[in-house]
C-alpha cells in the first residue's frame, strides 16, 4: 500500500511540474544556411519516426583536458602516465543533476532513453517528427543530398526548455548535415598501368620512380624492416561499411612488396554496430585494402586490428562516435588508431564537432595516438572538386586533440614536396592550442597578406605532419594498383608511431599517446621539413609550404632515427 501511494505521488508531481517548467523554450542552436550540396524538399511528415541523440553536458571536460596535456607533454612530470577507463569516465560523465533534469523532462513527454556512451553522456530517444517539432519548438524538414540523392530529416534551428540549459548540451541530428558519403582515396591511374617499377624482389627503386612501396618508404624515412617484438602493442585501423580488407589481396601484396616477411601475416577484426565483411571488390574495398596493407606492410610485426563499423550506427554521425565509444569501453584499446575518412567542418554543428573532438581527447588520455587523414581537397574541404568562396576546413582536421596527416609526393629527382591534394588550413570552430601557437604565428608572419580573408587566422591549423600520398601501390582484386590521397599518408605515419611504441614498450616505457604536444616540442626537429608545393582550391593556389610548420605538410615527414632519439630510445 505504501509503495503504491509513493508511485502515485511521483506521478502527480510530474504531471503538475511538466507544463510550466518545460514551457519556457529558448533557441539553443541554429545555422544560417543550408550547407552546399543539400536542398530543402519540404516539411517532414508528422508521423515519421525520428531517432534523436541527446548530448548531456560533461561534468568536467576542462579537468580531462588538463589531465590530457599533463600526460602528453614531454616536460610534464606526469608524462606517459595515461588515465584508466574509470578515470576518464569520471571527468566526462554528466553530473547526477544533469541526468535527472533530462530524464524528468523525457518522462514528462512519455519518452524513455537508451544510454549509448560508456560514460553516460549520450542518450538516444525514439520519437516522431510531430512530437519533436513540439518539444523543440521547431520544424523538421526533409533535405536531399544532391550528389547521392539521399534524404535526411534536419532543421535549421531548435529550442530547449530553459530549465535544461547547463544540463543538455545538444540534440542531434538537428542542424548537422554530414554528407552520406565518406572520404575515399582517389585512384590516380587506370588499374592496368601498374607494377612497372617493381623489381623481381618487390622493392621499388625509389619513391620517386612513380611507384611507392613499403621498401622505398623504409629507405626514404629510415623505417626499420626488422620485426617488432611487443605483443601488447597494436595498431587499430578504422573501417566503415562496406569497406573490409581482402585477405588474398593482402597476401599478394606481402608476396610482391615484402618478400622478406611471411605472406600470411594478417589482421584481426573487431565489429562495431554489426560491422562485418561483405566480401566486396574494387572501390568498395580500396580504402580498407590500402589501410591494412600499409600498416601491416610497414609496421613489421606490430599486431593489427581492423575495427569495422557497420550500418547500424547509433550516433547519427556515420559511426564516428560509436567507434570511439567502442574503443573507450575496452580496457586495452589499440595504442594507435588511423582513420582515412572525414567530413567538412561546416557539415557538423559546432556542438557535435566539439563533442566528437572531445571524444578523441578521451582516447588520447587513455594513451591512444589518434591519427586522421587530413582530407584530399586542398583548401577546398575534405574532398576534391567542392565549390567554395572561402576555404573549407576539414573535420576532424581542426580538432586540437588528434593528429592530422597531410600528403606529399616525391619527384623523379628524389625531392619531396607537398601533394596538391593535401587538405590543410585553419579551423572555424577550434582556436589555436598552446602547443601550436608559435608554429602558427611564424607561418602567418611568413605568409603575409596571401589568402587574407579566405581563412580564419585565429583557428587551429592543420595538418600536423605528413607522409607520401601519391602513386602508392596497393593490391586490389589481385592486381598492383597505384592510389593517391591522404588516405595513404595516415596509415604510413601510423606505422611509424606503432614501431616507436614497440621500442618504448620493450624499454619498459609508456606508448606515445596523444602526439601533438611532443611533435611541436621535442619532436619538431625529427622531421624532414617540406618547403615546396601548395594545396590549391577555391580558385586560389591555396597555402604554400614553407620552412617550419605549414598548413599543407605540417611539421614535415618522419625521420625515424631522429624520432627514435627524440622519444628517448
Ligand atoms: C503521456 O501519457 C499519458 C497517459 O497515456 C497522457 O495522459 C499524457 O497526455 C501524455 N503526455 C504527453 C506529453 O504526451
Ligand atoms: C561496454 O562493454 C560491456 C561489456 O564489456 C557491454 O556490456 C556494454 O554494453 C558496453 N557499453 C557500451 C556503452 O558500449
Ligand atoms: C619507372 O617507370 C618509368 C616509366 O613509368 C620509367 O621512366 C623509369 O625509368 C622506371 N624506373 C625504374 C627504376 O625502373
Ligand atoms: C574563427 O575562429 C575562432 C576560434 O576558433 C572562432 O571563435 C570564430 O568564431 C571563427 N570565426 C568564424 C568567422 O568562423
Amino acid at each position: 500500500m505504501a509503495k503504491f501511494s509513493l508511485f502515485f505521488l511521483s506521478l502527480v508531481t510530474i504531471v503538475c511540474a511538466s507544463p510550466h517548467v518545460y514551457r519556457d523554450l529558448q533557441v539553443h542552436e541554429s545555422r544560417s544556411s543550408v550547407p552546399s550540396g543539400f536542398t530543402k524538399v519540404g516539411a517532414a511528415s508528422e508521423d515519421q519516426q525520428l531517432t534523436l541523440r541527446l548530448g548531456l553536458v560533461q561534468s568536467d571536460f576542462a579537468g580531462l583536458e588538463k589531465a590530457l596535456y599533463a600526460v602528453s607533454t614531454p616536460s610534464s612530470d606526469q608524462y606517459g602516465q595515461h588515465l584508466s577507463k574509470e578515470e576518464v569516465e569520471q571527468f566526462v560523465a554528466p553530473a547526477p543533476e544533469s541526468v535527472s533534469a533530462v530524464k524528468d523532462w523525457l518522462q514528462a513527454n512519455n519518452l524513455t532513453s537508451a544510454t549509448i556512451s560508456p560514460a553516460g553522456d549520450w542518450l538516444s530517444i525514439q520519437t516522431t517528427v510531430k512530437q519533436a517539432n513540439a518539444m523543440f519548438d521547431t520544424q523538421f524538414s526533409t533535405f536531399t543530398h544532391e550528389k547521392t540523392n539521399t534524404q535526411s530529416v534536419r532543421t535549421m534551428q531548435y529550442s530547449i526548455p530553459a530549465a535544461l540549459k547547463g544540463h543538455l548540451d545538444f540534440v542531434h541530428p538537428t542542424i548537422s548535415f554530414p554528407a552520406p558519403e565518406l572520404k575515399r582515396p582517389i585512384i590516380s591511374h587506370p588499374i592496368s598501368s601498374s607494377a612497372k617499377n617493381l623489381t623481381a624482389s618487390g622493392a621499388a627503386a625509389s619513391c620517386g620512380s612513380g611507384s611507392v612501396t613499403p621498401a622505398c618508404l623504409q629507405s626514404l624515412y629510415g623505417i626499420p624492416s626488422t620485426a617488432a617484438t611487443q605483443k601488447s602493442n597494436s595498431i587499430g585501423v578504422a573501417g566503415f561499411d562496406p569497406q573490409f580488407p581482402n585477405s588474398q589481396d593482402l597476401k599478394t601484396f606481402l608476396q610482391r612488396t615484402r618478400p622478406d616477411i611471411s605472406s600470411s601475416t594478417t589482421f584481426t577484426s573487431q565489429s562495431v554496430d554489426n560491422g562485418r565483411n561483405p566480401g566486396g571488390s574494387g572501390n568498395d574495398i580500396v580504402e580498407a585494402n590500402l589501410d591494412v596493407q600499409y600498416t601491416i606492410g610497414l609496421a613489421t610485426g606490430v599486431p593489427n586490428v581492423f575495427v569495422v563499423v557497420g550500418e547500424d550506427t547509433k550516433d547519427g554521425v556515420d559511426g564516428f562516435l560509436d567507434i570511439v565509444n567502442f574503443l573507450l569501453n575496452e580496457s586495452n584499446p589499440p595504442q594507435v588508431l588511423t582513420t582515412s575518412y572525414g567530413f567538412d567542418e561546416n557539415q557538423l554543428s559546432r556542438s557535435v564537432a566539439t563533442n566528437l573532438c572531445n571524444a578523441y581527447a578521451q582516447l588520447g588520455a587513455r594513451g591512444v595516438s589518434v591519427l586522421f587523414a587530413s582530407g584530399d581537397g586542398g583548401v577546398g574541404g575534405g574532398q576534391q572538386g567542392e565549390s567554395c568562396r572561402t576555404f573549407i576546413p576539414a573535420f576532424p582536421g581542426g580538432c586540437p586533440f588528434h593528429t592530422a596527416v597531410g600528403a606529399t609526393t616525391v619527384s623523379r629527382s628524389g625531392s619531396e614536396s607537398a601533394a596538391t591534394l593535401s587538405s590543410g588550413g585553419f579551423s572555424n570552430y577550434f582556436g589555436i592550442p598552446d602547443y601550436q601557437a608559435d608554429a602558427v604565428s611564424s607561418y602567418l608572419s611568413a605568409l603575409g597578406s596571401t589568402n587574407r580573408g579566405l581563412y580564419n587566422a585565429s583557428g587551429r591549423g592543420f595538418p600536423d605532419v605528413s607522409a607520401i600520398g601519391q602513386d602508392v601501390e596497393i593490391v586490389l582484386d589481385g592486381e598492383l594498383t597505384p592510389v593517391d590521397g591522404t588516405s595513404c599518408s595516415s596509415p604510413i605515419f601510423a606505422s611509424v608511431v606503432g614501431l616507436l611504441n614497440d621500442g618504448l614498450i620493450a624499454a619498459g616505457k609508456s606508448p606515445l599517446g596523444f602526439l601533438n604536444p611532443f611533435l611541436y616540442s621535442t619532436g619538431a626537429s625529427a622531421f624532414n621539413d617540406i618547403t615546396s608545393g601548395d594545396n590549391p582550391g577555391c580558385n586560389t593556389n591555396g597555402f604554400p609550404a614553407k620552412a617550419g610548420w605549414d598548413p599543407v605538410t605540417g611539421l614535415g615527414t618522419p625521420n625515424f632515427a631522429k624520432l627514435k632519439a627524440a622519444v628517448g630510445l
